[in-house]
């Protein structure tokens, strides 16, 4: 693992990352690919942290970008509120094994990104956008996708690195690349907890002291649907349910287990690998949460 030594280009504006993307790199990483992307909407934590480094290891040159992207927000989200801390998240990114002076990080104004508005053209995620996150946050995967797109076109990576916190963003952006011919490999960097079980989230941040020990539920529940997966996918589910509603979350949107590959319910008989998601408020946070389980096909 490389340790940094100085610091990544900032970039604000196209101008200015087309010039840091055309700057040589060392090379010093000697890495599998010249260039790696990690997106993110800041307010950075170790989970971020960790796709970094990931990228790190796969490419001479990271980019990170940094931008809360309007377009994923619905009405009465937490656009406004969303937690923005440019000069906190370039120390972190600044720390051991992280990003160094080959790499660059973008952190555009909404204007840079969407110089015309809001753009007329954009990516549908079909029928993934209409399901799960979808069906509660309509016209989000639409606007994470067309956000994803513009990124990938102005960073240009050879790979693209995207945290399994976020399961079905993950699915839906494997698809775009797929159904779209986009040249990039996408990479998936599983997901990192705090020490009580807890997601890291950008918007954990919102959590009071009380709603956040509540919140350990989340991971509670995930644990309790593993180990009840030798009783199948009702099992799974029921001892998920319970878990939620004894740690005192009961404003669920969904608890599911669906196909890794692409997010459609499993089968009530279904054997071998699936992902157990759920999604809760606690307080007025929404949380997402899941992790992966092996069924044995009893239903
Ligand atoms: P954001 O929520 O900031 O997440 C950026 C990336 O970090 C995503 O790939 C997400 O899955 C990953 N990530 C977040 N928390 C994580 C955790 N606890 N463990 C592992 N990975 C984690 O996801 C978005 O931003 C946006 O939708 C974006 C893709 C940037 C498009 O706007």
């Amino acid at each position: 693992m490389t340790t940094a030594v100085g610091t990544p280009t900032l970039a604000r504006t196209r101008a200015e990352l087309d010039a840091a993307l055309r700057a040589p790199s060392t090379g010093a990483a000697q890495a599998r690919h010249a260039r790696a992307v990690v997106m993110t909407m800041g307010a950075l934590h170790a989970g971020h942290l960790s796709l970094v480094r990931h990228a790190r290891t796969l490419a001479d040159r990271v980019v990170v970008t940094i931008f809360v992207n309007p377009l994923q927000f619905g009405a009465g989200e937490d656009l406004s509120r969303y937690p923005r801390d440019l000069e906190g998240d370039l120390a972190l990114l600044t720390g051991p094994g992280l990003l160094g002076p080959d790499d660059v990080v973008f952190a555009p104004e909404p204007d840079v990104v969407y110089p015309g508005g809001d753009p007329v053209v954009r990516v549908s995620a079909g029928a993934l956008g209409e399901s799960f996150e979808g069906a509660i946050r309509p016209g989000h995967f639409d606007g994470v996708l067309t956000v994803v797109l513009k990124l990938l076109h102005l960073t240009r990576p050879d790979v693209a690195l995207f945290g399994r916190k976020d399961a079905q963003q993950l699915v839906a952006v494997r698809r775009m690349v797929r159904d779209l011919d986009v040249p990039v490999e996408v990479v998936g960097v599983p997901l990192v907890r705090d020490d009580d079980g807890v997601a890291l989230s950008s918007r954990n941040a919102y959590l009071s002291p009380d709603e956040r020990h509540r919140a350990r539920g989340l991971s509670q529940a995930l644990r309790a649907g593993e180990q009840a997966a030798g009783g199948g996918t009702g099992a799974v589910l029921t001892a998920a349910r319970e878990a939620l509603a004894a740690a005192g979350v009961t404003d669920v949107d969904y608890v599911a287990l669906v196909d890794p590959d692409d997010f459609a319910p499993v089968p009530d008989d279904h054997a071998g690998e699936a992902v157990l998601a759920l999604a809760a408020r606690v307080g007025t946070t929404r949380l997402i949460d899941n992790t992966s389980v092996t069924l044995g096909g009893e239903a």
